[in-house]
């Protein structure tokens, strides 16, 4: 099943896990919406036909559902029993940190075993370099801030760009360095406004345009918020605001995004032939890793690690 904010790539995995099954002789059923397709026991038959002509499509053949139903316990141990039911000897999650949480919620009711294939726009999850939908994500964002930074030079503007990120800034992080971004603010850091005040009025004067990227989690509370409290701090400046909102997930997935969902839904398929239980599958430095959900979910040390400074560096 498919979990979650759907991603470009999705559909890569699925080919790859339904192709892989078939090819070891395993039926595979799919859900339909997430854990709401188990909870009402709504599934399809997979057959490698089912599959042709989907590797370049964005969004999900499965569907998806952030499932509220599966928050509450009735809800758990209604999709527990319909696994049992249904004979059903392994389960792959293609999905986010929420869909892992939940996988590790029903384990603790079913024994048969789960493996999850990392699919989110926003790269939060520990036990895998990109998850599926972040390469062609973070593309989709600098095409459109290239386009926003043409207008920006025109009018000597300042444009705060606001990017998908709820509690992850890891989309803005990435988009902010590849446009040559002049400020970025995430959720997982807390900044001074005094000290971006001042940097902002410190900007190179022969800048024309200033690009401040912003995560939709970042803790002042988004882009609108950020660009008023630039605006009553920096009169001087002429600031609009652009929300790039949901095109981020669309789209067809790019090469890397295609490659890389068919290596771990391959993988996904071989590892619950080999006895992996409750664990991610994931690619790191080029080789194929097996992180458990607990650990996977703990997305706040990747950011730590990541290449916020170059942004402060490169723009000077
Ligand atoms: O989890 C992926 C994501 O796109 C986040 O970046 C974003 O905060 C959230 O989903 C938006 O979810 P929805 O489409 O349910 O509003």
């Amino acid at each position: 099943m498919t979990s979650g904010g759907d991603s470009p790539g999705m559909n890569a995995c699925i080919r790859a896990v339904v192709r892989t099954a078939m090819y070891n002789n395993i039926e595979v059923i799919g859900f339909l919406k997430g854990y709401e397709g188990i909870i009402d026991n709504n599934f399809i038959e997979l057959k490698n036909e089912s599959v042709s002509g989907i590797i370049q499509k964005g969004g999900t053949i499965l569907k998806t559902a952030r499932s509220a139903r599966f928050m509450q316990e009735e809800g758990i141990l209604q999709a527990a029993k319909n696994l049992k039911d249904n004979d059903i000897d392994g389960l792959v999650i293609i999905g986010g940190d929420g869909s892992f949480k939940g996988a590790i919620e029903l384990s603790k009711h079913i024994h048969i075993p789960i493996v999850g294939c990392a699919g989110t726009i926003d790269n939060d999850l520990v036990g895998t370099d990109f998850t599926i939908g972040y390469d062609t994500a973070i593309n989709t964002v600098i095409e459109a801030i290239d386009k926003i930074r043409d207008t920006a030079e025109s009018h000597d503007r300042v444009f705060v760009v606001e990017v998908m990120g709820r509690d992850a800034g890891l989309i803005a992080l990435r988009s902010a360095i590849a446009s040559g971004a002049e400020a970025l603010l995430v959720p997982e850091i807390k900044y001074d406004t005094t000290n971006l005040i001042l940097k902002i009025k410190n900007w190179r004067s022969t800048k024309s345009s200033k690009i401040i990227v912003v995560a939709e989690g970042d803790q002042s509370g988004g882009a609108f918020k950020v660009a008023e409290m630039i605006k009553q701090n920096c009169p001087e400046f002429d600031i609009r605001v652009s929300v790039l909102g949901h095109i981020q997930r669309g789209g067809n997935p790019s090469c890397m995004e295609r490659v890389n969902a068919s290596i771990v839904g391959f993988n996904a398929v071989k590892a619950l032939m080999t006895g992996h239980k409750n664990e991610m599958v994931g690619i790191v430095n080029k080789q194929v890793v097996f992180t458990p959900f607990e650990k996977a979910v703990k997305h706040i040390q990747k950011l730590n690690n990541d290449l916020e400074e170059l942004i402060e560096v490169l723009s000077s």
